[in-house]
């Protein structure tokens, strides 16, 4: 080996070296920062706790999430639907519902099947606390109530299968056991007075948000003073943009399997902090401090 190569491999092998350790001083900042934030908790320096959730919180519950590898989008892809966001359109259903009836029993979540996971565990425990400001999710699965969490702390941004109502004449009705069969059989669920397809209470694409989720966000993330965003990509708006409602100087968090959103982690001496991994290691070990407490 020449001179020149040697002082080259010596190069690279410090390179590597800095790299590390720039790796292992970001990992003790996030420590840091995170445990700052569990301290604040305990602590009550913060009081105004806000959740964010969204499918990955509840995956550990056996609930696939929508754009994963083998999530809910690429299972309607091997089923032959190229975009997965077409069978909750809601122009699409008015002029064919059958698409959505198709794959309705896939997304009714059948609570005595699925149990809430640690995530839900520890946003009821904040809950406990006192904590809780509010939880906003995107989940139809209605785990957090089975976690309990009183109606009151949740936000289902883009509501539940617990009610199915008519878009021509307007009828209502809780979600039936004789609607369950009819869904499990693949069939569409019919208007008792006019025979229409009923909906569910699941915002569809194209669809406004419920009435709950605009009376308390604006208000709510004003007057949060930490933000923890769990198991979501952010991809879809409203519901993304909520990161940006709260202040400016106030922290937020997100636990996810991979960076999403509009956050500034990078940033010198930024609020944001990202969690990568699972989120129910990473709320096992919260909640764990918060017992302990
Ligand atoms: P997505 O499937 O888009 O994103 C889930 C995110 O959670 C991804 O970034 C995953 O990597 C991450 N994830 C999955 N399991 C995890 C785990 N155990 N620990 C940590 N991270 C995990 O789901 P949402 O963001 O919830 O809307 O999707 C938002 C909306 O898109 C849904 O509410 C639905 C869908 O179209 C409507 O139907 C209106």
């Amino acid at each position: 080996m020449s001179e020149d190569d040697l002082f080259n491999d010596r190069i690279e092998h410090l390179i590597d070296e800095l790299k590390e350790l720039k790796i292992d001083i970001n990992k003790a900042k996030t420590k840091r920062q995170t445990d700052n934030i569990i301290n604040g908790i305990i602590a009550k320096k913060f009081e105004n706790v806000i959740v964010m959730l969204g499918a990955g919180a509840s995956t550990s519950a056996g609930i696939p999430d929508f754009r994963s590898p083998g999530g809910l989008y690429d299972q309607l892809r091997d089923a032959g639907i190229n975009q997965g966001e077409t069978v909750f359109d809601l122009k699409y259903f008015q002029k064919d519902p059958s698409l959505f009836y198709r794959f309705a029993a896939m997304l009714l979540p059948d609570i005595t099947k699925f149990q809430p996971t640690i995530t839900h565990k520890f946003v009821k425990k904040l809950n406990d606390r006192g904590v809780l400001l509010r939880c906003y999710t995107q989940n139809i699965d209605s785990l957090e109530m089975h976690a309990g969490l009183p109606e009151e702390k949740v936000v289902y941004a883009h509501g539940n299968f617990n009610s199915f109502y008519c878009l021509k004449c307007g009828y209502k009705s809780e979600l039936t056991d004789e609607m369950k069969a009819t869904i499990q059989d693949k069939k569409i669920v019919k208007c008792p007075k006019d025979d229409s397809a009923l909906k569910p209470s699941v915002v569809f694409f194209g669809e406004n948000l419920p009435k709950r989720y605009h009376e308390l966000s604006k208000p709510d993330f004003q007057k949060c003073d930490c933000l923890i965003v769990i198991g979501t990509s952010l991809k879809v708006y409203p519901f993304a943009g909520l990161v940006n409602d709260v202040k400016l100087y106030i922290p937020r968090l997100l636990v996810n399997r991979e960076e999403t959103g509009d956050f500034e982690f990078r940033k010198k001496n930024s609020r944001d902090i990202f969690i990568q991994g699972n989120c129910d290691d990473v709320c096992k070990k919260w909640l764990e401090t918060l017992e302990l407490e």
